[in-house]
């Protein structure tokens, strides 16, 4: 008899404890969406079917993490949990010091106060809102340099969150060396869609840090996603494991800030972790202010549990096939049936393309979000905006259209099967069907800063 090898890709695993979800009417849903002030953010997550808000501590944890976690440690300090967790992040990113932190957000806060000033630059391939925020909390400037590629959404390119170097390069000789505190660069590249970066650009970005004496962090939240797709797409890979791909990808830089709720599979946690002794000295004194003793760093040591068994599952190569299978998978309908998204479909999200779909809603009345609002009434399903909402309002107050017009509809690790995703498809094709008959949305009331999360519409009705 030969090896079988199916086409069909199943999720790894059985379901051996479940969590109902909500059925609601068309009715119900309005009347949510109403008392949510049309914000989805706002909605109660019991009124929604099917969540894919983000990927970001959403996961589903295996029976492997439950068992550390009952097994944890609690000690304040020195806890044997720390040092499994310890052993864990050592293991796979090869760094010497491993800083715990509650999330990937207070691993840039501890790193970013202790090397940025004002007048800094950063360059990044695209900082995450939080990233961004951190470094320019400290004065510093937070500069985007993807390759043009990246910055297409129809464009298919297998890497699309590769950094220019050209531009890298101009930004070094433009303000200096010494006012470069960092080099970082995201994997995959979440605000460009989810797109990876090349073991290539991982090195030649390495290389020009090291010729420049700058230190090289790379923002590994989707490491192990960003090296699947490297063996799937990059040559000389095909027959790596995805650890060694991953360890391969780690060991050009000099450190790394982690959420460890998303490639950490883990609910809550993240860590920082460096090679250099003084700065991890200063990190971890500033750790103990904002985060707690430097054995746990603002997690229990059950987080630490799951955390360390989790960064290997994320790693697994079945997971990951069926991980970035079930993305391409609803990709690859959406693309069929004509309905515009960022392509290729990258690892953690599908994004939809608001302006080219709902062509007859200005920036002005907020098109990616008049579709995000129409996939919760037409199916209970909640996505985010990322258009003119969340980046539209400029720090003088004025309005400014985004570059693009999305709705990312992120999938949580391990939790949706593949009925949900054509239930998912089913759904966006209703609303494609009727989308010259959906309403703008103008502003009812908003914050200064970062209004996305609590801002009140209303739609606006001819
Ligand atoms: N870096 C990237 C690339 C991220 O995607 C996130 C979070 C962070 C840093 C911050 O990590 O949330 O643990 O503090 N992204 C989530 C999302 C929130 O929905 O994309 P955190």
């Amino acid at each position: 008899m030969q090896e079988f090898h199916p086409k069909t890709i199943i999720e790894p695993f059985r379901v051996r404890s479940v969590e109902p979800i909500r059925f609601t009417t068309l009715a119900e849903r309005e009347t949510a969406l109403a008392q949510a002030g049309y914000n989805p953010f706002l909605l109660h997550a019991t009124d929604v079917l099917i969540d894919l808000l983000t990927d970001s501590g959403t996961g589903a944890m295996s029976s492997r993490q439950w068992a550390g976690m009952i097994a944890s440690d609690e000690s304040y300090a020195g806890a044997a949990s720390f040092y499994r967790f310890e052993a864990a992040v050592k293991d796979i990113t090869g760094f010497r010091h491993v800083i715990p932190t509650h999330q990937g957000r207070a691993a840039e806060h501890i790193l970013f106060a202790a090397i940025a000033k004002p007048g800094d630059v950063i360059p990044n391939n695209t900082h995450f809102d939080t990233t961004r925020a951190h470094v320019e909390a400290t004065g510093a400037e937070a500069r985007d340099q993807v390759i043009a590629e990246g910055r297409q959404p129809h464009l298919i390119h297998p890497f699309k969150g590769n950094m220019d170097l050209a531009a890298l390069e101009r930004t070094i000789a433009e303000v200096g060396r010494e006012r470069i505190p960092c080099i970082m660069l995201t994997v995959t590249n979440n605000s460009g869609g989810g797109q990876p970066v090349a073991m290539a650009n991982v090195r030649a970005v390495s290389e020009i840090a090291r010729r420049n004496g700058i230190p090289f962090i790379i923002d590994a939240c989707r490491f192990a996603e960003n090296s699947f797709f490297i063996k799937l797409r990059e040559e000389g890979y095909a027959d790596k494991a995805p650890i060694d791909i991953a360890r391969e990808l780690f060991s050009y830089a000099d450190g790394c800030t982690m959420s460890a709720k998303k490639d950490g599979m883990a609910n809550i946690g993240g860590f920082l972790a460096l090679n250099d002794d003084t700065l991890a000295t200063r990190c971890r004194n500033l750790e103990i202010l904002t985060e707690g003793f430097p054995t746990y760093g603002g997690m229990a040591g059950y987080d630490l549990e799951a955390i360390a068994v989790g960064l290997y599952e994320a790693l697994d190569e079945h997971y990951l096939r069926y991980r970035l299978r079930s993305i391409e998978y609803l990709g690859d309908k959406l693309s069929k049936a004509g309905v515009p998204i960022v392509l290729p479909t990258g690892g953690h999200a599908v994004y939809l393309d608001a302006r080219a779909m709902l062509p007859h809603i200005p920036a002005t009345e907020y098109p990616a979000w008049a579709l995000c609002n129409a996939l919760y009434l037409v199916g209970g399903v909640r996505g985010v905006e990322i258009g003119s909402v969340m980046f539209g309002l400029q720090p003088d107050g004025s309005e400014r259209p985004a570059a693009l017009e999305l709705v990312r509809l992120a999938f949580p690790r391990r939790v949706y099967t593949q009925s949900h995703v054509d239930y998912l498809a089913e759904v966006i094709l209703a609303v494609n069907a009727q989308r010259n008959e959906l309403p703008g949305y103008r502003i009812a009331w908003q914050a200064p800063v970062l209004r996305h999360f609590t801002i009140r519409m209303a739609p606006i009705r001819s």
